[in-house]
């Protein structure tokens, strides 16, 4: 069995945390974004519905406002405008952010995920 010790978590987290002031790698950003975005989220022009909005032209973007789309009243009601700031903050804890937003994800928490996704979504999501 798998044991770690407090001060090996106490570590972890440092590390992340210090890793966080770090740029994020828009390359992997862009793995990990396939791996845990994409199942939910279109980022190139589909005609697959997904279970959440289209990410294209995100950038800018206010919550709760992609036409066509079917938000929650508290993604709605939010009124974050989304950038480099909002994304990270957002993405680090969704349902922290916007509570009862009905995105069911737990959050980007390893490494240099949040950093890396959000480099890609600067590029690709603009
Ligand atoms: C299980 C499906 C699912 C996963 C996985 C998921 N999302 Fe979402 N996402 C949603 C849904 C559903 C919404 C709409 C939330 C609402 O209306 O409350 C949403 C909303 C969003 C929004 C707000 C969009 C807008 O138009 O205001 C952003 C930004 C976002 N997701 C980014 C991400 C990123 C980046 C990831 C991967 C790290 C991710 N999501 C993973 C389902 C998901």
């Amino acid at each position: 069995m798998k044991c770690l010790s407090i001060p090996a978590l106490a570590l972890s987290v440092l590390t992340a945390a210090s890793a966080r002031a770090e740029e994020g790698n828009a390359t992997r950003g862009a793995e990990l974004f396939a791996i845990r975005c994409g199942e939910c989220h279109a980022l190139v022009p589909t005609e697959d519905k997904k279970l959440g909005p289209s990410l294209i032209g995100l950038i800018g973007r206010t919550s709760g406002t992609l036409e066509g789309y079917v938000y929650s009243e508290p993604m709605k009601a939010a009124g974050i405008v989304w950038s480099e700031e909002t994304l990270k903050v957002y993405l680090a804890n969704p349902r922290k952010v916007v509570p009862g937003t009905k995105m069911n994800f737990n959050g980007l928490k390893r490494d240099n995920e949040l950093e890396d996704v959000v480099a890609y979504l600067l590029q690709a999501a603009g």
